[in-house]
């Protein structure tokens, strides 16, 4: 049976008419209860979703949906290792990567628990020995600087988390760099000195053009001032495809592996997270992939009304999918985390931006949203009026957290006022009697009032999610990071789709190596009329 042939998602598409006439305000003053109703905590998490327009009928069809969809055998499926991605053939094991050392989790005739333990056990010898100058460069200068080469899943994931967790750096410090735009490499290793800097090459596949164009890059920069010789004491690499990094001239026993069964957008908890070893120590590593274990128990035991990925994917698929919301926007309220959204960029957007289900077909609802996002108060000066007053629904999550890590005069409370000030504001809204009630108050004349009113009218009725959290550790921002990567399986699950696989970004690959072999031969012949007529500009023009 199709989706929307679902009872359950019947009922909603009814409930969704009325919810479309129906104001928060309204919500709230009907159920004084309503805060302690859509809300509750998993130890230091603290979710409110009551500022959604749902109620408890809504959610239980909610959850009744996701239960006609058996999320508890997906889940179930997920973590024991079954090939959920169908489309590729892959097992889906990235939450295996923060499971504990013992237990037993065998997959094609290995214990995966070993595999993942015996690769972190070289992650920590190695990382441990740059730290403390075991290992030096080749001109036995201590490793300063980091330089992670990887794109995507191997750039966007250690990226977010190396900045999120930079309060607790006491390592050399790791830059990274993703764009084949000569550029990045250029900026980022002019203030670098080669002695003292070691290159990360980080790619599952150990093929994208981007890497392996600034890899080479790298080591052309390395090898014009220290020699040939030098490269392997300055490179390392993170990959699956172990043959093709020692060609590149990587000895074996500086190569982190993973495997097939961690996919890109979900690889930081593997060799991809060595950069984050390296930076803050195994110990603040280990702390990071336990948040995630711990997230991971929570969604798999958890009754599906007080489990938070399962909460927030539903408030999710009844905002994009019954209340015609187009995309979501991620605010958190910490400076250290200003790269949260362009990571879950792609984690979302990568995973549930499909059209066809699992069954082959074409699909005609409506499946992931427009992730976007910046860190909170800058949007405000920024992109908040479209929320506030734009004619378009914008779901949020405000995620803040209580404690600072940097408790300098006032910053907290005031950037936390701003924080739960905007989900009211975007709520509750301002009405055109108050509006007339203040201008006149102020003794502005009637003219002018008219004029005005309804431009400084809110019409409210925005909803948000608030999450929350006692304070940013490597351990909340594993748990976090978890949760959201879970709640985009469980919309995928609910859309029946496959999140883990990413045909969509292959034929734009494949035309770029058609292109940049014709840019030789300056024929264009086989493009329409616009790509070649931009292609001939470009090479009459470039140089
Ligand atoms: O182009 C998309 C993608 O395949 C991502 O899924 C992946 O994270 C990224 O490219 C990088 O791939 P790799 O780690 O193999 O270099």
């Amino acid at each position: 049976m199709s989706l929307q042939e679902k009872k359950e998602w019947l009922k909603l598409k009814e409930y969704s008419k009325t919810m479309k006439s129906t104001h928060l305000k309204d919500l709230f003053s009907e159920d004084e209860d309503r805060f302690k109703k859509f809300s509750f905590r998993k130890d230091d998490f603290f979710l409110d979703f009551s500022k959604n327009l749902i109620d408890t009928e809504i959610l239980n069809e909610l959850i009744n949906l996701a239960k006609s969809c058996s999320l508890n055998n997906a889940i179930t499926d997920m973590f024991e290792g079954k090939k959920i991605n169908h489309t590729e053939d892959r097992a889906v094991l990235h939450t295996a990567l923060r499971h504990p050392k013992s237990g037993k989790l065998m997959f094609e005739g290995e214990n995966v628990y070993d595999l993942v333990h015996g690769v972190l056990d070289s992650m920590t010898s190695f990382s441990e020995q740059i730290r403390n100058g075991e290992q030096l460069g080749f001109t036995n200068k201590k490793i300063t600087d980091v330089v992670n080469i990887g794109i995507g899943g191997s750039d966007l994931g250690p990226k977010m988390v190396y900045e999120g967790l930079l309060h607790y750096l006491d390592g050399p410090k790791v830059h990274f760099v993703s764009n084949v735009d000569g550029t990045h490499i250029t900026e980022t290793l002019k203030p670098l000195n080669p002695e003292t800097t070691l290159f990360l090459v980080a790619s599952k596949t150990f093929t994208t053009q981007e890497t392996m164009t600034n890899a080479a890059s790298a080591r052309e920069w390395l090898v014009s001032s220290l020699g040939e010789d030098s490269v392997a004491k300055h490179f390392a690499a993170m990959s699956t495809n172990i043959e093709a990094v020692t060609d590149f001239g990587i000895s074996k026993d500086r190569v982190f592996a993973f495997w097939d069964f961690v996919g890109g957008r979900y690889s930081l908890w593997s060799a991809i997270g060595l950069p984050l070893m390296i930076a803050f120590g195994a110990d603040k590593f280990n702390e990071f992939l336990s948040g995630a274990h711990d997230m991971d128990n929570h969604f798999k035991n958890t009754d599906f009304d007080k489990n938070l990925p399962v909460i927030m994917a539903l408030i999710g698929i009844w905002n994009n999918n019954f209340l015609d919301a187009d995309s979501h926007v991620l605010l958190p309220y910490d400076q250290y985390l200003h790269r949260f959204a362009a990571h879950f960029q792609q984690v979302d957007m990568e995973s549930s931006g499909k059209t066809v289900d699992n069954n082959g077909d074409f699909i005609d609802y409506q499946t992931g949203p427009i992730i976007w996002g910046e860190p909170g108060t800058n949007g405000q000066h920024a992109f908040y009026q479209l929320i506030h007053q734009g004619s378009k629904l914008i779901p949020s999550d405000f995620i803040g957290f209580k404690t600072s890590l940097n408790q300098i005069s006032d910053h907290h409370p005031k950037l936390m006022a701003n924080f739960f000030a905007q989900t009211e504001a975007l709520a509750f809204g301002l009405s055109t009697d108050k509006v007339v009630e203040d201008l006149k108050s102020q003794n502005m004349d009637d003219k002018k009032i008219e004029k005005l009113k309804n431009h400084k009218t809110f019409k409210g009725n925005k909803v948000s999610n608030t999450l929350l959290i006692d304070k940013l550790t490597p351990k909340s921002l594993g748990a976090l990071i978890a949760l959201y990567e879970h709640k985009v399986y469980v919309q995928g699950v609910i859309w029946n789709i496959n999140p883990f696989d990413q045909w969509g970004v292959e034929l734009g690959k494949k035309l770029a190596k058609v292109i940049f072999s014709e840019m030789d031969s300056l024929d264009f012949s086989n493009h329409d009329s616009s790509t070649k007529g931009l292609l001939n500009e470009f090479m009459n023009n470039s140089n």
